[in-house]
């Protein structure tokens, strides 16, 4: 029997940003996913890499440790770790790859290197011992939103992934960050707009779609009209955000998603692929999410949407992604260096 037939335990580490994450998959099933937040960088308005890296630290070995015994095994079970090499901030994948080449050493067992963003995609593919799970079929096509990129990706296979259009500019998520914090939210303000909305009238203020060519995006025109608009209100009314916060949200997230849902659409028909999922921090947000199953009703797609646990940074991604690299051997040695810069 090989290594790939017998039962394999796949550890992920997931520490690209400002959520440090580990994770356990057994032959393919996720058996723990925990991740620790770091509230640090809320009061500087976004994230500080530097600390960061520091949290990263702090926090690794406790996370990686809840992980192992969420999964009921120890260290010694584990058959390979899978571990994130980009794209993110320097500092912080250096701490996770520090680790996973440490453990590996220690332990003599094999490395898988993982790309966040495909990772963001593959999220899609993890299910529990005897879940039965919707899983969408190759080719699919994927948006994936986060904040740090925005992508329409054409997914041929686990490891063949064509990006059709991305951002030019800013990320959906960091739109939703940057005008939550014009509008004196704290970090991340992309859940608080998502709240706020809810009893929100999308149609009571107007704000133009930004228009690009091709499947690229454009988000930091429609940041600059925001702050314009929410400067000349306030000239009027000082209160004018706190009196109309819902409408506001509701109506500049309705901008977003429109935006976003215009370029998947043509990205659809040009392809003519019905299985269309969505990915990453963003796909968590509530409207977003009903709005592509009542698209995808219209339109006669199967929609794919990630459990919550699986949209915003996580290791299980990173475990997931790692397996399937497992079982084709695609391990990685020690001399590997972390790429901020990483590209699908
Ligand atoms: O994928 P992710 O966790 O980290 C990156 O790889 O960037 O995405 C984080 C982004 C943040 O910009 C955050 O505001 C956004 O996802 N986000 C949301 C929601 N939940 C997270 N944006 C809108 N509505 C949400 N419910
Ligand atoms: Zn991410």
């Amino acid at each position: 029997m090989t290594q790939q037939e017998a039962n394999s335990y796949i550890l992920g580490i997931e520490s690209s940003c400002d959520d440090t994450s580990a994770a356990v998959i057994k032959n393919g099933k996720i058996l723990s996913n925990v991740i620790a937040t770091q509230d640090i960088h809320k009061q500087y308005g976004g994230v500080v890499p530097e600390l960061a890296s520091r949290a990263h630290q702090q926090n690794i070995i406790p996370t990686v440790d809840l992980a192992l015994k969420k999964a009921g095994i120890t260290k010694k079970d584990l058959s390979a770790i899978a571990f994130t090499r980009g794209p993110g901030l320097m500092g912080a994948l250096l701490v996770g790859t520090s680790f996973a080449k440490a453990m590996s050493m220690s332990l003599n067992i094999p490395m898988v290197e993982v790309n966040h963003m495909q990772a963001h995609i593959l999220a899609h593919f993890i299910a529990k011992e005897g879940e039965e799970k919707a899983m969408p079929k190759f080719p699919f096509i994927c948006l994936t939103v986060s904040g740090g990129h925005t992508q329409l990706v054409l997914v041929k296979d686990y490891f063949d992934m064509e990006v059709m259009g991305e951002t030019i500019d800013d990320a959906a998520g960091e739109a939703f960050d940057k005008m939550a914090k014009i509008m004196g939210f704290p970090y991340p303000g992309g859940p608080l707009i998502d709240k706020f909305a809810k009893e929100g009238d999308k149609t009571r203020f107007d704000f133009t779609h930004p228009r690009t060519t091709g499947f690229d995006y454009s988000f930091s025109g429609l940041k600059t009209q925001f702050l314009n608009f929410i400067k000349k209100c306030e000239r009027d009314d000082p209160n004018f955000v706190e009196k109309h916060k819902a409408d506001i949200c509701a109506s500049i997230q309705a901008t977003i998603v429109k935006t976003l849902f215009s370029k998947l659409k043509k990205l659809a028909e040009q392809e003519n692929i019905k299985d269309i999922a969505i990915a990453g921090g963003v796909s968590a947000n509530s409207y977003l999410r009903k709005e592509l199953y009542k698209l995808g009703e219209k339109k006669d797609w199967n929609v794919f949407i990630p459990d919550f646990e699986y949209c915003t940074d996580n290791a299980g991604m990173i475990a997931i992604t790692g397996y399937h690299k497992f079982l084709k051997g695609e391990f990685i040695g020690q001399e590997v260096t972390p790429f901020a810069r990483l590209k699908i």
